[in-house]
């Protein structure tokens, strides 16, 4: 069987009330569509079909790497019938065409396999339906005494009876190519919004004698559609509680469920432990034992076993080493690379360094385009002045540095190991193996001075 996937996603989404395509809005950190593509993905299609319009350049160009794409236009929005007509004749008949929609971004594999095994079984068209206590916006689902599904209705071309269903359309469906080119062929745009309903080939379908089958989805938000950034915000809710409760049945502690955020992919060891108002991004790895204090944001990064983070750190494109302490107020940049246990403390930031193993900036420092070698001192105040006004340069510390406060590093610059820098000095040279550097003016005490309040006086 040849499985291939049309995903509709013309629609501006009228009801977002938003410059960009509907599709675009982010749900997790995501656009809704990555994550439909990305379901569809897991069954392995001949091809994905992508129907797109407004902001159709906005969209195409978000996934330009994505070869497994094929987009199509539709140059008028003229409903979910007409959009699929547009990708359909490029597929071939004995094709098992499966429909998504870009604005249901979180519909399961596990369903979507159910609905195209069903539409083979049958040789007719499968429905994906949920049950839901506020069906409204939705197609109703209209079936016979029997069971049998008879047709689906708009809401708005709806009467009293058919409104009260709860059963809905959640807008998946599933059938041969073939019959779907033969009933789309025949639509009609004589309905309340003048469009080319999909879902109107379900009724033809039944009276041609074609079977037509429903799956239930697992749930009610694997069938939401996002129509308003309400109804966004409402998913955007539940994924995050689904989410966090897998992340502590896999043996995580959230002070807070409900105050925690993944935005991507947070992979953890045992008995981690994490605080309230925590925001995860993009690929992150804790070892075992993490704590993560409150307000953090953890983006890109791996921290290794035992790691601290207090509250209020931000951690971007790092990797921290075993029992590393950092923050409260750290922010560690990209390409930062901590060993075992470094302390980087309040008001400390980082950016391409590499730091050795028990190295202390404990307060008010900047450590960019520098390597540092183990057990260091930087004192407070410290500075790597990297940037010139047009190139950036290495700082390169040795092994046993101390660093004095309020030490302003020139580089390019090499300080050797245990060499030591005296308080407030302008480094600008290289420090040779176990000297003192002191670059500083001399101190002068004026005897007899007299402040310019008693001069007056
Ligand atoms: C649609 C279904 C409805 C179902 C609901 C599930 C139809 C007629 N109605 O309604 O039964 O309960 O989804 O969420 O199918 N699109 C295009 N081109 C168009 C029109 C729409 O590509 O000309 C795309 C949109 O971008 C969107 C999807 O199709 O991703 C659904 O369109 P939308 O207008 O949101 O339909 P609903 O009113 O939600
Ligand atoms: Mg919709």
């Amino acid at each position: 069987m040849s499985l291939e996937i049309v995903i509709l996603a013309a629609g501006q989404g009228k009801r977002m009330l938003s410059g960009k395509p509907k599709v675009m809005h982010e749900l997790a950190g995501k656009p809704m569509l990555s994550h439909v593509l990305n379901t569809a993905r897991q069954l392995n299609p001949l091809r994905m079909h992508v129907v797109v319009g407004d902001g159709a350049n906005l969209v195409k160009a978000q996934y330009h790497e994505d070869q497994d794409i094929r987009w199509v236009e539709q140059t008028e929005r003229r409903g979910t019938g007409h959009a699929t007509a547009q990708a359909s004749p490029a597929i071939s008949d004995d094709a098992t065409l499966l429909v998504m929609l870009g604005d249901v971004p979180l519909m399961t594999k596990g369903t979507l396999v159910h609905c195209v095994e069903m539409s083979l079984n049958e040789g007719g068209f499968t429905l994906v339906t949920a049950d839901l206590t506020d069906p409204s916006g939705f197609g109703r689902i209209i079936r016979e005494k029997d069971g049998r599904i008879v047709a689906i209705i708009e809401e708005r071309d709806a009467n009293k009876a058919q409104r009260s269903i709860t059963e809905v359309n959640t807008g998946v469906i599933a059938g041969p190519a073939g019959l779907f080119k033969r009933f789309l062929a025949g639509l009609s745009d004589d309905n309340s919004q003048g469009e080319y309903y999909l879902t109107d080939v379900v009724a033809a379908a039944v009276i041609d004698g074609v079977p037509v089958s429903g799956v239930k989805a697992e749930s009610p938000e694997e069938a939401a559609g996002v129509n308003d950034r309400a109804q966004l915000a409402w998913l955007e809710r539940h994924y995050q509680r689904r989410r966090c409760e897998a992340l502590m049945l896999g043996g995580v502690s959230l002070m807070d469920p409900l105050r925690v955020d993944l935005r991507g992919e947070l992979q953890a060891g045992t008995d981690c432990v994490i605080d309230i108002n925590v925001v995860f991004e993009g690929e992150v790895v804790l070892g075992d034992c993490v704590r993560i204090g409150p307000n953090c944001f953890i983006r890109d990064c791996i921290l290794g076993d035992g790691v601290i983070v207090e509250a209020n750190t931000v951690i971007d494109g790092a990797t921290v080493g075993c029992e590393a302490v950092i923050g409260p107020f750290a922010r560690l940049r990209p390409g930062t690379e901590l060993g075992a246990d470094v302390k980087i403390g309040n008001f400390v930031e980082t950016k391409k360094a590499r730091i050795g193993a028990g190295t202390k900036a404990s307060h008010l420092a900047y450590l960019g385009d520098a390597t540092l070698g183990e057990d260091c001192n930087v004192g407070a105040g410290t500075i790597t002045c990297n940037y010139d006004g047009v190139d950036k340069h290495e700082t390169d510390i040795g092994t046993g540095v101390f660093i004095g406060t309020n030490a302003t590093l020139v580089a390019p610059l090499l300080v050797e190991d245990d060499a030591y820098i005296g308080a407030g000095s302008t480094i600008t040279a290289k420090v040779e193996k176990e000297d003192l550097a002191v670059g500083r003016g001399k101190q002068r005490n004026i005897k007899g001075w007299t402040p310019p309040s008693k001069r007056k006086s």
